[in-house]
């Protein structure tokens, strides 16, 4: 018996220095020192020893016992650090390693004229303005001396909606919306969509920017008025780029005109941007009516104002070289991206 126990001994601790897993560990364990296992078997057989064997067999037993026992735990010892290692050599992030790329968002053309407006008018102490664009008939046409017969009300221009509205077809109703609000000194500008029953072509279309401009407190004339759109144009196109009036008619407007940029491309001399013309139309304006003054509730004797309308695609347009206002709304990645 004592052979038989020194013979496990010395199997077992040969099984565990082999094992390479837990799993194999467990299965060592339960072999030897299990219930069925070799020890637990001896430790059964000694009723049948003599009495002067029973204690050194039992002793020994115990001895082997224990000794199985201490090597089962160094060696889980050795295998957990083993794993750990491994885990965390597999878990390991290559810090070097470059990253992946992430796909930055541009600010929209569009979008961008729009807040570089802004900041100009801004800077000159006019604050920013916002209208519904469903509008009534009121505002966008009666309160801005646009009478019934006019041809802007005509059904091929305008978009009418049931019940009495109809989308703006330009943002000068919230010239009447914000003078019935605030009394003089007024400095506001108001950017935002117009609708026009319109072909889509290079430079039209059915939903278009606009970007309103009012100014109104005693003694404002033409020339602030073209102080202030020069000022802006230095700003938004840079010194070389001039800037004509030229004559026109607004029914909201006495005198009214509108006003060009020199052509981005040509500079001036004529090309296929400009239609030849070397100019590019840019916004109209003039000096408020004094009806529509007096419609909103502010007194025309005390005082005068002007006001400008201009068109933000066209203004992007011009500012970036872009040839086709269809490029503003495709969201074409490759187009997007350049800016
Ligand atoms: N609302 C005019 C248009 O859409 C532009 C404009 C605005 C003209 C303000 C004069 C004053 O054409």
């Amino acid at each position: 018996m004592q052979e038989k126990l020194k013979k496990h001994k010395k199997d077992a601790l040969q099984k565990i220095k082999k094992a390479s897993s837990r799993v194999e560990l467990d299965r060592i364990q339960v072999a030897f020192l299990g219930k069925k296992g070799e020890i637990s078997e001896i430790l059964r057989g000694m009723g049948k020893l003599s009495t002067q064997e029973r204690p050194v067999v039992g002793r020994m037993a115990n001895e082997v016992k224990a000794k199985i026992e201490e090597e089962l735990e160094k060696r889980l010892e050795v295998l957990k650090k083993q794993e750990e290692q491994q885990r965390l050599q597999e878990e390991a992030i290559d810090v070097t390693l470059p990253g992946l790329p992430v796909n930055r968002g541009r600010i929209h053309p569009l979008y961008r004229m729009q807040k570089e407006l802004e900041d100009v008018f801004r800077s000159m102490g006019f604050s920013i303005e916002d209208g519904p664009e469903v509008e009534t008939d009121y505002y966008n046409f009666e309160a801005l001396n646009v009478p019934a017969n006019h041809p802007a009300r005509d059904m091929q221009d305008t978009f009418y909606i049931e019940g009495g509205y109809l989308l703006r077809t330009q943002t000068s109703p919230v010239q009447v919306r914000t003078m019935e609000r605030q009394s003089p000194p007024i400095r506001i500008v108001a950017p935002g969509r117009c609708y026009r029953v319109d072909e889509l072509d290079a430079t039209h279309s059915p939903v278009f920017h606009q970007m309103e401009g009012l100014m109104v407190d005693r003694n404002i004339s033409m020339a602030h008025l073209k102080g202030v759109l020069e000022l802006a144009s230095t700003k938004i196109f840079g010194p070389d780029r001039r800037i004509r009036f030229r004559p026109s008619f607004f029914p909201f407007t006495e005198p009214s005109a509108e006003v060009d940029v020199s052509c981005f491309n040509c500079q001036g001399s004529g090309c296929r941007y400009c239609s030849n013309k070397g100019w590019l139309e840019m916004l109209g304006a003039g000096m408020v009516n004094p009806r529509v003054l007096e419609m909103s509730g502010i007194d025309s004797e005390k005082y005068t104002g002007f006001a400008f309308g201009m068109g933000l695609d066209r203004m992007a347009m011009a500012k970036y070289g872009i040839e086709d206002i269809r490029h503003l709304w495709e969201n074409d990645m490759r187009f997007l991206h350049q800016f």
